[in-house]
């Protein structure tokens, strides 16, 4: 069985180096993070899945307990020990109904410390969730509307069935005016707010219930029926409820509104991969500038951000090799223009690496596709970096 995967949030690095030390020295089990502060924890937390994550707590409504409560919303497979030099029956039980697992009292005692890990590791249902698939979350969004987002997912997650990288579900999270049944020609049953309110009902097993199958072969949620009831959603109901999709498919196709609500910027920090869509035009580039600083800003780790664009024409004044070297960025692909079957494909339901005829489009998405899926396409064979003319009235150099 794998290792048994341990973060530590606390703020004191004593405390940190003394659960370091000693619990790696328990067979079986490894620090994989630790962090002094909550707001870095949680990331890590989000990103790294541990199995078990020992937090600090100081009082009643402080940030510790709510990072308990959180994490045990998120991702209730992950076992949660508080630790707490307040021995106040309020603050254990509040922290046991937050979701943890132990109450460990500080200055921590050792041997104590060893059962606790020592019972998650002998868990008999730690083998069956560690065995769980986790498929790849990769979402596709921009600050500039129009540029070709819901295009993109929706061939994306078509292209990664054709190309036998199922199973995929693909998920409308423009929640307020998403549009991706009606690219698919789709009348589903159920919304993405029917499944996030009954998130703690389903399990892997059964969400491929609430989704709608495309001819595709795609499964397909889309945005709810109503604003309100895109409205009621919160955050972390979405987190738990990309966590269940990402145990039942290989992949999980995200489609966001443009800009940064709450919610997109929740579903972007889960994501392994999140494509920025622009296009070679002075508006479209000055809002994925801005984009980038934002994500600069939100610490989001640059190795998940892919520069993706879309109706590329190389007869275009604006050249890729400058917009990446006053970025900063590489350019991961650049999808054809090709409106007449995009468009064709729109408005039959029929993404353009589903129709019958072949297009440089659909072959472009479908390389795409091989590539995202580790399938050893050559990396872009014109990235080399070129110095920026006009361009630099645009961008400043990024600083890291
Ligand atoms: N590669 C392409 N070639 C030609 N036209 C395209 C291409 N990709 C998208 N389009 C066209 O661009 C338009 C906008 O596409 P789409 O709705 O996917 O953009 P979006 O970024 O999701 O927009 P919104 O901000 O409304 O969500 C559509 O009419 C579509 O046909
Ligand atoms: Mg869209």
């Amino acid at each position: 069985m794998k290792n048994l995967r341990i973060i530590v949030i606390d703020s004191d690095d004593l405390t940190r180096k003394t659960i370091r030390t000693h619990v790696s020295g328990i067979a079986g089990v490894e620090i994989i993070g630790e962090s002094s502060d909550t707001t870095t924890g949680h990331r890590m937390i989000r990103q790294q899945k541990p199995d078990l994550v020992v937090i600090e707590v100081g009082g009643l409504d402080d940030a510790g307990m709510r990072l308990a409560g959180d994490v045990h919303q998120e991702s209730p497979q992950t076992a949660i020990f508080v630790t707490s030099a307040h021995k106040n029956p309020d603050i254990i039980l509040k922290a046991m109904s937050s979701g943890a697992k132990e109450f460990l009292l500080r200055p921590i005692e050792l041997h104590v410390l060893t059962k606790a890990v020592e019972k998650i590791l002998r868990d008999p249902a730690r083998g069956e969730e560690r065995g769980r698939l986790r498929g790849r979350l990769i979402t596709f969004f921009s600050n500039k509307g129009g540029v070709g987002t819901t295009t993109l997912a929706t061939n994306t997650a078509a292209g990664l069935v054709k190309e036998g990288f199922g199973p995929v579900g693909l998920v409308d999270l423009d929640l307020q005016l998403g549009n991706v049944a009606s690219f698919l020609d789709l009348s589903p049953k159920y919304t993405v707010y029917d499944l996030v309110a009954q998130i703690e009902k389903v399990s892997p097993e059964t969400v491929d219930s609430f989704m709608a199958r495309h001819a595709s072969g795609i499964s397909v949620l889309p945005e709810p029926r109503t604003p309100a009831e895109a409205e009621a959603i919160t955050p972390q109901q979405l987190t738990r409820a990309l966590e269940v999709l990402r145990s039942s498919y290989n992949f999980v196709v995200i489609d966001t509104p443009k800009g940064f609500d709450e919610r997109t910027l929740e579903v972007l920090d889960c994501s392994d991969d999140i494509f920025v869509v622009s296009e070679l035009s002075l508006p479209a580039l000055r809002n994925l500038k801005k984009c980038l600083d934002v994500f600069h800003d939100l610490q989001i780790n640059k190795d998940r951000i892919r520069i993706v664009i879309n109706r590329y024409d190389p007869r275009g004044v604006i050249r890729v090799e400058d917009v990446q070297s006053n970025l900063g960025f590489e350019v991961y692909w650049k999808f054809p223009n090709d409106f007449l079957r995009v468009m064709n494909g729109i408005n039959t339901g029929t993404p353009v690496v589903t129709a019958p005829e072949e297009s440089e489009a659909a072959k472009s998405i479908l390389q795409f596709c091989r590539k995202l899926a580790g399938k050893g396409e050559e990396e872009f064979s014109d990235a080399a970096r070129g110095r920026g003319g006009y361009l630099k009235r645009l961008f400043g150099k990024r600083e890291d």
